[in-house]
């Protein structure tokens, strides 16, 4: 294998997305480029990386000085530049298969032929994604867990036609940061650990709606009766209700199964931009 991590480039200043930057930056010594179309947003982002760092040095947390870590991140918003040096590209853009597809398409057109082209999508067909490129083979999910920087799995996930080689590679670097692979064989809608997930996020909405149970009781079940370290209404606040009923639809439309049918408080909560802490207002309030 003459594939050697020199450079990776991460679109998408999301909370997955800065939290695979901080990953690869902190585990690694590669240049990490953080592609987005917006200097604000990068901006914002070098932000709240260096928040994070800041109170990981000061809890004795970090293996080398803050400055070293950030001084490998490269906030870029020319896509040649976040590109054309690249030996591996993590896309965590917006779930919408619109702007995955032309975030492929550009980052087919100016990576190196030998770069890997990963996806973090918790919701889309992989081989549909890898259609948008000339190099299939080289096209793969990597799912990470949120917080990225913390969560240990990665599910590798191939398409029809991405190679041994391609999976092997992926491996290897999860391995370089700290991370345990899976492989996910098929792709099949949600993978492994959402398939399990959601459908057990989505009835714990349904409980409150049906006012079988408060939030903080739920919440306290699971806890205390399945050892989860967050009960199910606090991670639906984390991974944000949109996501959740995003990941619901793709999981009902693709298996063509109504028990993944987002529940409607889910749905409502959704129009109303009630999304979790992103928005500072979900089933809870922060501040
Ligand atoms: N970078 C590095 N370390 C971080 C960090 C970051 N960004 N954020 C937190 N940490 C560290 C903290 O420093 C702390 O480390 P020490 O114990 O060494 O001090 C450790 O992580 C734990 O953090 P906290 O003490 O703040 O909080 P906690 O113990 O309550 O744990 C949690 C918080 C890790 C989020 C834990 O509650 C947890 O694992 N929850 C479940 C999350 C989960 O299920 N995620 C999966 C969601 S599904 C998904 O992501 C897939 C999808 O496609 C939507």
């Amino acid at each position: 294998m003459s594939y050697q991590l020199k450079e990776v480039t991460v679109i998408g200043t999301g909370i997955m997305g800065l939290g695979i930057v901080q990953v690869f930056s902190q585990k690694t010594k590669c240049k990490v480029n953080i592609l987005s179309r917006k200097q604000e947003s990068l901006e914002n982002a070098m932000k709240k990386i260096e928040n994070t760092l800041d109170k990981l040095e000061k809890k004795g947390r970090l293996e080398e000085s803050k400055e070293d870590i950030i001084a490998r991140i490269n906030p870029v918003i020319d896509i040649e530049e976040a590109f054309s040096n690249t030996d591996l590209v993590i896309e965590s853009v917006i779930e919408r298969i619109d702007v995955k597809e032309k975030n492929f398409k550009n980052a087919d057109r100016f990576s190196p032929p030998n770069a890997i082209l990963a996806t973090n999508t918790s919701s889309f067909s992989i081989t549909q994604i890898a259609s948008f490129t000339q190099r299939p083979e080289k096209v793969v999910g990597m799912h990470f867990f949120n917080p990225a920087p913390v969560l240990k799995l990665v599910e590798i996930v191939r398409g029809n036609k991405t190679s041994d080689e391609t999976v092997n590679i992926i491996k290897r670097i999860c391995e370089e940061i700290g991370k345990e692979p899976v492989i996910c064989k098929k792709d099949s809608p949600a993978f492994i650990v959402n398939r399990i997930l959601f459908p057990a996020l989505n009835e714990a909405a349904s409980l409150v709606e049906e006012g079988v149970a408060d939030p903080e009781d739920i919440d306290k079940a699971v806890k205390l009766g399945l050892n989860w370290p967050m009960g199910p209404i606090e991670l639906l606040d984390l991974i944000g209700i949109d996501t959740t009923v995003e990941i619901l639809n793709s999981l009902s439309g693709r298996l063509n199964e109504s028990k993944y049918r987002p529940s409607s408080l889910l749905v409502r909560m959704v129009k109303v931009r009630n999304l979790g802490r992103k928005t500072k207002n979900g089933f809870y309030k922060y501040d």
